[in-house]
């Protein structure tokens, strides 16, 4: 029996391969410090946990609505109104169990298989990008993220890239991997070329809470963008509930459409976990805040510790929880190939991290190499993560070549020796 061509060709996060190569590791014994893990080391906030016992226990059990329980959908509508400055009416807003399946449902509202539709989409990027432009028939164009711009694109880019075809733009601010941030001037010349160009922008906003110098701006706000922009978002990464699986999206035209595709996949979201959604937006925020301080100081921290790091350099991300350093120094200096050989260096002595290319196929023209650190971790994971990684990589550069040290499996002896400063 075969299996179906697309589904052996379908992409994934590789991120997760990392993960069970870091979790083996552990299991044999291997002292391993991770920044691979792209959610909240927080807990869920009590009263969301109480809101949603309360709603098992007041029996909602059942299906909803596809698009979700309408106390929930005004509760998501009042919170995009407030935070996108929209007036977004709740029946616009559809729920889903994640966010991540908007990614899907934006793909399949606006292309159609094999018809040739092209899609827009930001590279380095969340993978979950091109393999469902790939699996649902549509035609994958990446557009290259620019260190210089702080991880934002260029816009002759963008415009070299538009045509006929071109049905839908994926944009996502604050960005994963690179914590960049799209600022109003972009935001602005993408939303003329939109409306010249008439296509769809799936704007995936998982990260809107977590923002440090900058107030959150989302191109559903400039006028005329809100009808052609389908706003995600949802409660994994601001909440700390990414078990929970609440995302959702708005738009007034595809809304219908979207819980259509939701009755075909799904059904609904989960019954109850729509009731902690509906506190997450509606309840205290107080959790959030504190949880988006202490990534502001974590961010702080590890960008301060890797600009340490001769051969790296990192400008500091505006959002997200993710650092994205310049390596190609270290790289070179350790006559490595790319990030993903230093990826594999850097685990095989005890810090694990993810590199470029787990991001989306690098750039031909694009010699920079990158990795990514997921700094929702603590601040003494970070403090001895990062000394050791400081001693794997300048030692490497006068000392024994990467692939012995890759070969040992063991951290090296000066990644060992290094001495954890106080992190407090
Ligand atoms: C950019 C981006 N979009 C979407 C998601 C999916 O989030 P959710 O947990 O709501 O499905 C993630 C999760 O890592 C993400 O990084």
């Amino acid at each position: 029996m075969k299996i179906s061509k697309r589904t052996t060709e379908l992409g994934t996060e590789t991120a997760f391969d990392v993960l069970a190569e870091v979790n083996k590791l552990k299991r044999e014994g291997k002292d391993i410090i991770s920044f691979c893990i792209g959610q909240p080391d927080f807990d869920t906030p009590q009263h969301i946990k109480t809101a949603a016992i309360a709603a098992i226990n007041e029996g909602k059990c059942g299906y909803t609505d596809s698009a979700g329980v309408f106390t929930v959908r005004e509760a998501v509508a009042r919170y995009l109104s407030r935070t996108r400055h929209i007036d977004v009416k709740p029946e616009h807003v559809v729920i889903a169990n994640g966010a991540k399946a908007f990614i899907a449902l934006s793909v399949l509202c606006t292309t159609d298989y094999g018809a040739g539709h092209e899609v827009i989409y930001p590279n380095p990027g969340y993978p979950i990008y091109e393999s469902q432009i790939i699996v649902n028939g549509a035609v994958p164009v990446p557009l290259p993220l620019v260190e210089k711009k702080h991880f934002s694109f260029e816009i002759s880019e963008l415009e070299k890239r538009i045509t006929p075809n071109t049905k839908l733009l994926i944009l996502n601010t604050p960005h994963n991997p690179t914590g960049g941030i799209l600022g109003e001037d972009d935001l602005r010349e993408v939303a003329r070329l939109a409306k010249k160009h008439d296509f769809w922008i799936f704007a995936d906003e998982i990260y809107s809470q977590i923002i440090y110098d900058k107030e959150f701006r989302s191109i559903a706000t400039l006028p005329g963008m809100y009808e052609r922009t389908i706003v995600s978002d949802g409660a994994s990464k601001s909440y700390a509930m990414t078990g929970w699986r609440m995302g959702f999206a708005a738009n007034p035209i595809l809304a219908p459409a979207m819980a259509r595709w939701i009755t075909n996949l799904e059904a609904c979201g989960n019954h109850m976990a729509q009731y902690a959604l509906k506190e997450a937006l509606d309840g205290p925020h107080e959790a959030t805040n504190k949880m988006v301080k202490s990534f502001h100081e974590r961010r702080d921290l590890i960008v301060g510790l890797l600009n340490q790091i001769d051969g790296v350099s990192c400008i500091s991300p505006g959002g997200a929880f993710y650092a994205f350093p310049n390596v190609t120094k270290a790289v070179k200096r350790l006559g490595l190939a790319d990030a993903e050989a230093l990826r594999a260096l850097l685990l095989q002595n005890g810090v694990a991290v993810l590199a470029d290319t787990n991001f989306g196929a690098r750039n031909p023209e694009d010699e920079d190499h990158h990795i990514r650190l997921s700094y929702a971790t603590s601040k003494e994971n970070i403090v001895k993560g990062l000394a050791r990684m400081k001693a794997i990589i300048e030692q490497k550069q006068t000392a024994a070549p990467a692939q012995t040290a890759a070969q040992t499996g063991a951290p090296t002896k000066a990644a060992q020796e290094v001495a954890v400063p106080n992190s407090s």
